[in-house]
């Protein structure tokens, strides 16, 4: 399953940048299949697994009776693990996301469930342009090297922190293609 998905990222690659060592802000729009990976990624791996909220007014939140001033930690990492709105949640699938009509429904069953960079007044400033860089990189990359993951790693994350790491980083072997 894997080597097709990696098949066709780098076909995405060769087809869109063609032969230019670059990627154009045209180019970016048309990465596609690329753009499903990266939010896939960031469902099951999201890079911020959780958030904090401080409880505004007194207030109801699922049947619970919360008062002003309480933390809230709102749980990314288990809400994109959540069998509630994910088919089969576990399993790495970047066209789950192809149902999606627009950028604000991700095509399970509400999509306050995706939030990979929040959501609201608040949510990551950043986004687009962390978008536009792993669009820029993969593809890049892709396009260039073939990667081959070096054996015996145990892929654990890091003790938690405000974002979410390899413990003990990922190591490949590159090859220029
Ligand atoms: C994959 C990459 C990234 C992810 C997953 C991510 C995720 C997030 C999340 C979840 C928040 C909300 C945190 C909270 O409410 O406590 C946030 C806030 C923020 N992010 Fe990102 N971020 C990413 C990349 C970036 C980049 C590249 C920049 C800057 C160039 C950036 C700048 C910010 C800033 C300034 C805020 C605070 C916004 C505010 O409080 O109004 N982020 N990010």
């Amino acid at each position: 399953m894997f080597s097709n998905l990696l098949f066709r990222l780098v076909q995405e690659a060769e087809d869109i940048l063609g032969s230019h060592q670059y990627v154009s802000y045209e180019d970016l729009g048309k990465l596609n299949y690329t753009g499903l990976v990266m939010k896939e990624t960031l469902r099951l791996h999201p890079s911020v697994p959780a958030f904090t909220r401080v409880m505004e007014k007194d207030d109801e939140l699922g049947g619970h009776q919360i008062p002003a001033g309480t933390l809230i930690n709102v749980g990314v990492y288990a809400l994109h693990h959540s069998p509630k709105h994910w088919n089969d949640p576990e399993n790495f699938d970047p066209e789950r996301f192809l149902s999606q009509k627009d950028d604000n429904d991700t095509g399970c069953s509400t999509h306050y469930a995706y939030i990979p960079f929040s959501l609201g007044p608040r949510h990551c400033i950043g986004q687009m342009f962390a978008e536009f860089e792993v669009k820029v990189l993969m593809s890049r990359l892709l396009k260039s090297f073939k990667f081959q993951l070096v054996p015996g790693q145990d892929y654990g994350y890091e003790d938690p922190k405000a974002t979410l790491a390899p413990k003990d980083r990922i190591c490949c072997t590159l090859t220029l293609r």
